[in-house]
């Protein structure tokens, strides 16, 4: 069977054909399909490419849902210690967030609690990395992106990108996440159902941040006790990623973010780790 890949010109091409063409078949073995399951399987991919458009990607979410996006996430971020975690991209970052000032309200909706978004942005020797970009995402108050409701929620609500100030700081207002399910309307939600799988994400928040001479993170920030934070439907959780929120009564801390007290503050600092770190091997 090898050989028919023979002459493909690409190594790493002739590689991984090689490879996925082996491992198919003894999938297949092992599992022995009837004509009707093997049909129905292909029926199943062609409704999950079918699902996908501009705004909805089904085939990722499959990909999430497989553990399968967090496999290839732990092959190709390898980080040192002490460097922030990544995690899942998901299927919402479809749109480029606007560049918008430091201390800026991204709930544009005002459909959640608010809440003030702070942290630093340092290299792992702990050099506050000044002019770094931190691009922000999350869902509203009632666990929907506003590409999911563009009937209903103002373009990029809850988007922003933001750059750090000369001491690597960033600071934004939004409200407070919430747990809410992936989408369910596709072929991803009937598999769900069929394993009797829940579809929840805890809540989270999400963040790409990169800074020059730095390898850029894609990750979340989970929020200490929320539900199924041990049972994410994506696998996407890490515990170094986990915050809490705190109430602050303190005037000096609510001028430094422009809000009155009490306010909710979600601290999540993000450590890089620079482009000359060699590769950590995984254990
Ligand atoms: C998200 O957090 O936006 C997400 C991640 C994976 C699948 C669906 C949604
Ligand atoms: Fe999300």
């Amino acid at each position: 069977m090898n050989a028919s890949w023979q002459n493909t010109a690409d190594e790493r091409l002739k590689t991984i054909l090689n490879s996925l063409v082996e491992h198919l078949h003894d999938f297949l073995r092992d599992v022995e399909p009837t004509l009707d399951e093997w049909m129905q399987g292909l029926q199943f991919l062609t409704a999950t490419g079918q699902k996908c458009d501009d705004v909805r990607q089904e085939f990722i979410l499959l990909s999430d849902i497989l553990g399968v996006s967090m496999l290839v996430d732990a092959i190709n971020n390898r980080k040192p210690q002490g460097a922030t975690e990544s995690t899942v991209l998901g299927p919402f970052h479809m749109v480029d967030s606007p560049a918008r000032e430091l201390g800026a309200d991204i709930s544009l909706d005002g459909n959640g609690t608010p809440c003030v978004v702070a942290g630093q942005v340092r290299s792992l020797d702990g050099t506050p990395l000044a002019g770094a970009l931190v691009d922000v995402w999350q869902a509203n108050g009632d666990g929907l992106y506003d590409v999911q409701q563009p009937d209903k929620q103002p373009a990029l609500n809850l988007r922003g990108l933001f750059t750090t100030d000369d001491k690597g700081r960033y600071w934004l207002r939004s409200v407070v996440p919430r747990h809410y399910p992936v989408p369910t309307d596709g072929p991803v939600g009937d598999l769900l159902r069929a394993s009797q799988r829940h579809a929840y994400r805890p809540a989270h928040i999400h963040f790409i941040a990169g800074a020059q001479g730095h390898h850029p993170v894609t990750t979340h920030m989970f929020l200490d006790g929320s539900r199924y934070l041990d049972s994410d439907a994506v696998f996407a959780v890490k515990n170094e990623l986990i915050r809490s929120i705190v109430v602050i009564n303190d005037e000096a801390r609510a001028a430094e973010f422009g809000v009155q007290v009490p306010f909710h503050l979600i601290e999540f600092d993000i450590v890089l780790d620079p482009a000359t770190q060699q590769p950590v091997e995984l254990s």
